[in-house]
């Protein structure tokens, strides 16, 4: 899907990086349609990357489910979740007795979800189309509610984690990840630098989505409390995306980086080689024997 004017389209909505991002000139339901887009034209290069995705960032994944302690028998709802990584792992803890509710609001990641569930043998799986800000659940049908990455997206953050607290049952636990700032995340923070550098995005604006969003530990504690949680823990969990070289991460940015990828998209042929210049010369740093390798930072948080 192409977007006419990619800067144009990151411009309002405020871009940075993984996306659905607002701005000041945006209305909820506008970011809301724009992130849909963004994320359905993403489906492809995160089918391709399921595996990647599994691996780089399995510490992620471990530590939510260490918190969410998923059980036989019990009802685990994934939200947000992108081609199925942390629902699907998550199934394998409750048995043919359990069950795992695999949801995202596109559906061409849920078709993808689905697949992915299907090759695994795994029938304890339901992929579903759900809104998290807004679900289509009845109350306290759920023990775990798990979203990595999912949360610092959504224009109302602390509705989705009120509807997130309503479907949960009694005794019931949230299992979430965001990311950390700027400085733990150059994989995120190095292409908007150089996006808003050369103009064709605007900073990030505090209290907008967009994926470093949700950072601030002492933010996500009150966003969860206000939702209606209990006591919040909540732990940093680093990891690393490996990439075989400067064109392996460019490819990563242009196929799977949401709104990134969309404004990279929608430049001209030569500003999109100068902005690739102008990125991969900032590597150095991260270059190892085998390619490039980026730091990242999670936030986990949990709670009943
Ligand atoms: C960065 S991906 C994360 C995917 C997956 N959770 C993972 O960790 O591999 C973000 C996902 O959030 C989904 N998303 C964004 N806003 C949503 C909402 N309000 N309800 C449900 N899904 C949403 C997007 O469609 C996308 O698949």
């Amino acid at each position: 899907m192409r977007f006419g004017s990619g800067s144009g389209f990151v411009r309002r909505c405020g871009g940075s990086g993984w996306v659905g991002e607002g701005s000041a000139a945006m209305d909820a339901s506008d970011v809301r349609q724009a992130s849909r887009a963004v994320w359905e034209a993403m489906a492809r290069g995160w089918e391709e990357r399921h595996t990647y995705f599994e691996v780089a960032a399995r510490p992620v994944t471990e530590t939510m489910l260490d918190h969410g302690r998923p059980q036989p028998g019990q009802t685990v709802l994934d939200l947000a979740a992108g081609t199925g990584v942390v629902g699907l792992a998550a199934a394998s803890h409750i048995g043919p007795d359990g069950r795992a509710i695999v949801s995202d609001f596109v559906p061409e990641m849920v078709e993808v979800a689905r697949r992915n569930a299907q090759m695994l043998g795994m029938d304890n799986v339901d992929c579903r189309v759900l809104d998290a800000e807004d679900l289509a659940l009845d109350d306290d049908v759920v023990d775990v509610v798990l979203c990595r990455w999912g949360y610092m997206l959504m224009p109302d953050a602390e509705a989705a984690l009120a509807e997130s607290r309503r479907v949960l049952r009694s005794g019931g636990r949230l299992a979430c990840a965001v990311f950390a700032g700027p400085n733990e995340n150059p994989w995120a923070a190095l292409p908007m630098q150089v996006l808003v550098e050369r103009g064709h995005v605007s900073p990030p604006q505090p209290g907008t989505p967009g994926t470093l969003a949700l950072g601030d530990h002492g933010q996500l504690d009150a966003l969860l409390t206000g939702a209606g949680f209990g006591a919040v823990d909540i732990e940093e969990v680093a990891f690393s995306w490996p990439f075989g070289d400067g064109d392996d991460y460019w490819r990563f940015l242009t196929e799977a980086s949401g709104a990134v990828a969309i404004t990279i998209e929608g430049l001209a042929e030569d500003e999109r080689q100068r902005v690739r210049e102008d990125l991969l010369a900032r590597l150095g740093p991260y270059e190892t024997t085998e390619g490039i390798e980026l730091p990242a930072v999670a936030v986990v948080a949990a709670a009943g």
